[in-house]
């Protein structure tokens, strides 16, 4: 049986992921720091629930909308940490397990962010970027040994993201969505599980998936409310 490492299992496309990878038969094994939660997935997926101490492919978000002469040190320093450093802990603690097994594969969930940048967003756009640079360099240095590595740059995707983005403020997090169809997690996990399903020597670098309501990080397609 195959083994699945996921981090930030504990909501939107993490566990959308874990659920999509423990019915494709992979045994599944959940990281975030919100354990309860992972120990409730763990138990409907028949999968191991671990507290983590660094942070991992899939965990990451984005903290706030400030323009750069309004930067919140603090935060930008947060997302980083999540989505950059993260990314290179887990890799390189699991990488020589990933060798071992012959037939290993990366996967880093980053953003369009990590193709293009939009105003507020150069906290996020730095840390996705430095998460993609992370992810190019090692498929460079993984070359010729059995691990795949796969990017997957999601657009808008309706999950709890936006509400961490903006502390909590649930209207504001709305108001992301407003009159579009986003993407929701699963659409994201079904990408993952594709990239992941498809036979050894297929290497799916990246996957950059967007609603069909979006054209740009910034250029939405909303449709008035009904009156
Ligand atoms: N939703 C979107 O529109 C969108 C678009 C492009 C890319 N993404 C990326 O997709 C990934 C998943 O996000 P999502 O949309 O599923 O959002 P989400 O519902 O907020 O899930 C984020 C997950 O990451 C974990 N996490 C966040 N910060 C962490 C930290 N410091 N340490 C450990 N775990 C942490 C969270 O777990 P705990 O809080 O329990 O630790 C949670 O499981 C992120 O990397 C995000 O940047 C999202």
């Amino acid at each position: 049986m195959r083994t699945a490492v996921i981090t930030g299992a504990s909501s939107g496309i993490g566990a959308a992921t874990a659920r999509a990878l423990a019915a494709d038969g992979y045994r599944v094994v959940l990281g975030a720091r919100r354990l309860e939660r992972l120990e409730a997935l763990a138990a409907e997926l028949g999968g191991e629930a671990i507290a983590l101490d660094v942070l991992v492919n899939n965990a990451g978000g984005a903290l706030g909308l400030d323009r750069l002469d309004e930067a919140d040190e603090d935060l930008w320093r947060q997302m980083y940490e999540a989505n950059a450093m993260g990314t290179m802990r887990m890799t390189r603690a699991l990488l020589p397990r990933l060798v071992e097994s012959g037939d290993g594969h990366v996967v880093g969930v980053t953003s369009i962010a990590a193709f293009e940048t939009y105003r507020g967003g150069s906290g996020y756009s730095a840390a996705k970027h430095a998460q993609k640079a992370v992810l190019k360099t090692l498929r460079l240095e993984l070359l010729g040994q059995p691990v795949k590595v796969t990017e997957i740059a999601p657009g808008l995707v309706e999950t709890e993201f936006s509400v961490v983005r903006f502390a909590g403020d649930e209207e504001a997090a709305a108001k992301v969505y407003e009159g579009m169809e986003p993407l929701v997690a699963e659409d994201v996990a079904e990408c993952i599980r594709w990239a992941l399903s498809r036979p050894a020597h297929v290497n799916i670098d990246e996957i950059l998936v967007r609603p069909r309501d979006q054209a740009t990080a910034a250029e939405v397609h909303r449709r008035p409310a009904a009156p």
